[in-house]
């Protein structure tokens, strides 16, 4: 493979003298989740997306003759103000959450990203209120001090601790380009889950032009695919459309997950009510077969487990792609 990306990178005062590296080669394992509107499931689906991740690497498959890894790690950066993946989806208590201090101030300097462990082999970066208003100065510094490679500050602080997983998901803010930008010049792979309705699909849109832009310093980022969130199980007219609108904004680039993300009221009230119980409380319950929980929760959660098969699936095939072009 020939890597296109440059193999050094200046970002930091410190290091003019001594560019930092970048191991491009090492960097597969880095997903982003992205779509510019609100509403169209980047929280839900990197919440599901890392648990299930994590959990495919303990169980491993024994058909195929992989057996399961113990020690396997996943690591989720929120990078959300709202911190609603650190708190709702993973229930970071509060004396573990900085919300978002550690980003901001990793951000500023350049140095290491610090995690925190959620339950063995899960670690969070929290986001929170600190995400809010320095970042778009901060950012405008750095273009002005490193032109674009400012779009690699994220992957700067992500780098000494990359290694240490097996995965890394970024949950991005909409309507926050800086953010977006950042996420996308950190992560090998970019993920959009997207509504049928027309305001979700924009987002998507709106993804792609940072995409773009990202790609100058970070050519080797792949538009992985689309999936479908909260749609109904047999709207299959719907999805048609929304399939259409999505291959012209995605022209070459277009890829839509076989499995969709199934509507479920009971879903949507279990992770955001105020006495709803963390959505990793109810992933165990589901996987489980707690029969107590609503038929649409379970199904919701296989749809999960199906779309991070795929996910897998495409990546690997995707990868295998690029190295020999
Ligand atoms: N399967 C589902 N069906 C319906 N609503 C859902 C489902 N999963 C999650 N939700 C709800 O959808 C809303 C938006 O999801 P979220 O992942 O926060 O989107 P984003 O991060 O893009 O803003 C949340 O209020 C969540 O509770
Ligand atoms: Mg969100």
């Amino acid at each position: 493979m020939s890597i296109a990306a440059p193999n050094t990178i200046v970002l930091t005062e410190f290091d003019r003298e001594a560019p930092v590296d970048v191991p491009w080669e090492d960097l597969w394992h880095i997903f982003v989740i992205a779509n510019d509107k609100g509403g169209a499931g980047k929280t839900s689906l990197t919440a599901n997306l890392a648990l299930m991740l994590l959990k495919q690497l303990q169980a491993g498959n024994p058909d195929a003759g992989i057996p399961g890894d113990p020690d396997a790690r996943v690591l989720v950066i929120d990078l959300n103000a709202q911190g609603n993946l650190t708190v709702h989806e993973f229930g970071v208590p509060e004396h573990l959450n900085d919300d978002g201090d550690s980003i901001l101030e990793a951000l500023r300097r350049g140095t290491p990203l610090r995690p925190v462990t959620v339950r063995p082999g899960l670690d969070v970066i929290p986001g929170g209120r600190e995400l809010k208003e320095e970042i778009p100065a901060l950012y405008n510094r750095l273009m002005q001090a490193y032109t674009l490679n400012a779009d690699l500050r994220l992957l700067q602080c992500l780098m000494p601790i990359a290694g240490d997983y097996d995965y890394i998901i970024i949950d991005t803010p909409p309507e926050n380009p800086t953010l977006q930008r950042l996420a996308m010049g950190a992560a090998r792979w970019v993920i959009s889950p997207s509504k049928t309705d027309r305001g979700s699909l924009d987002g998507v849109n709106e993804m792609k032009r940072q995409f773009e832009l990202t790609r100058r310093v970070n050519p080797l980022l792949t538009f992985l695919g689309v999936v479908l969130f909260a749609t109904g199980r047999t709207s299959s007219q719907i999805h048609g459309k929304a399939e259409g609108r999505l291959r012209q904004i995605l022209g070459n680039a277009y890829y839509k997950f076989g499995q969709h993300i199934g509507h479920s009221e009971a879903v949507a009230q279990q992770s955001r009510d105020l006495d709803g119980e963390p959505l990793v409380a109810l992933f165990d319950r589901a996987e489980k077969g707690d029969t107590s929980l609503p038929g649409t929760v379970r199904a919701v959660h296989e749809d999960y487990l199906q779309l991070t098969n795929q996910v897998t699936a495409r990546s690997a095939q995707l990868k295998q792609q690029i190295e020999e072009s």
